[in-house]
């Protein structure tokens, strides 16, 4: 009797610890062991012919987790009878670097049919793209499997806008999991890359029925950003996000809150709840405590609704769903 009792909380350990890591570092270890240096090789050499592709690749990642779990649905394309995520608002025309995923998936395929799935290829290259921009690396733990469904419908009520208050964002971060202090730091990604200018025009033109801009943001940076973007301009003009240092993971994005130069209302609104605006403050004088906590909040992000064992499937090419 003993022996069984012990054979049964051994079995039950064994489940539990299944469940819990159903991701694990090194997956490819055995299957495609040069997988992961394939996809880094990748993304460096997109990085040196436009070094904004990292950004692309890590916000790519965020809007993969974010709708439908990392699960490639972001890199569906669309078909005659369905619109896609890549296709919504939220990602077209602004997501990029769908090219560098294809490139890596080409070589994997060639030299390991079937095996690495395209969420495991846009994590990695996520955290890639963190490392090249001077974040610190990290282990990506691996084994998604890719999903069968796509919905550009569904990225209105999974990804927040650039409209959103704090409140707002730590409601729609909660609905993921995370902590408000976890989205303060994942919203230290705005540390890289560029915006449209369309993403932030109403902060300058049209912000409320009583004052045209808005009055949180530093009007010196305010001028600038409409020499940049003039009224009803080309949709395609973009800017930096953090003009200081646009290609580097670096808290230059926190310090230019603390100087009300955050781009988005979702960026300056961190100044406005005093935990938010505490964790700013800190993050802006502390890069080494902001990009550690930045790399455990990604592999956390990473695991989001994530498909494994035989779920989903193994994506021949990321851009189609397997016949
Ligand atoms: C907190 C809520 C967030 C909001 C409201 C938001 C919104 C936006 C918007 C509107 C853009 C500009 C798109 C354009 O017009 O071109 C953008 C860019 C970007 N976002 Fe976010 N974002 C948020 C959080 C995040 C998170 C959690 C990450 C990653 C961990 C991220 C990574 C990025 C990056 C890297 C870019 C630059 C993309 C590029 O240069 O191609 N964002 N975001």
């Amino acid at each position: 009797m003993k022996k069984l009792l012990v054979c049964i909380a051994l079995v039950l350990v064994s489940l539990s610890r299944c469940v819990e890591s159903q991701l694990q570092v090194g997956f490819y270890k055995d299957s495609c062991g040069l997988a992961e240096f394939i996809i880094k090789d990748e993304v460096r050499k997109a990085f040196v012919k436009d070094r904004g592709l990292a950004a692309g690749l890590v916000r790519m990642h965020f809007h993969d987790c974010f709708v439908r779990g990392c699960e490639g649905s972001v890199l569906i394309d669309s078909t005659p009878s369905n619109t896609a995520e890549k296709d919504s608002p939220a990602n077209n025309p602004s997501l990029r670097g769908f090219e560098v995923i294809d490139n890596a998936k080409a070589r994997l395929e060639a030299m390991c049919k079937g095996v690495v799935s395209c969420a495991d290829i846009v994590a990695f290259a996520a955290r890639d793209s963190v490392e090249i921009t001077g974040g610190f690396g990290y282990d990506v733990p691996a084994g998604r499997r890719d999903g069968r469904v796509s919905l550009a419908s569904e990225t209105q009520t999974n990804l927040p806008p650039p409209s959103f208050n704090v409140d707002q964002l730590t409601q729609m971060f909660t609905n993921k999991g995370f902590t408000q202090e976890e989205m303060v730091t994942l919203s230290g990604a705005h540390t890289i890359g560029r915006s449209h200018c369309t993403s932030f025009s109403n902060r300058l033109y049209s912000f409320n029925t009583t004052v045209n801009q808005d009055p949180s943001l530093d009007p010196t940076y305010a001028t600038m950003l409409k020499q940049q973007c003039p009224q009803g301009s080309n949709p395609n003009l973009v800017v930096p996000m953090d003009p200081p240092s646009p290609n580097m993971m670096d808290t230059s994005y926190y310090q230019g809150i603390v100087a009300n130069r955050g781009l988005f209302t979702s960026d300056q609104t961190l100044l406005t709840n005093s935990a938010t605006a505490n964790q700013v403050t800190q993050n802006a004088r502390n890069p080494f405590i902001w990009k550690n906590n930045f790399a455990a909040a990604m592999v956390k992000m990473g695991k989001i609704g994530v498909l494994t064992g035989s779920a989903g499937e193994i994506r021949a090419n990321c851009r189609v769903i397997n016949g």
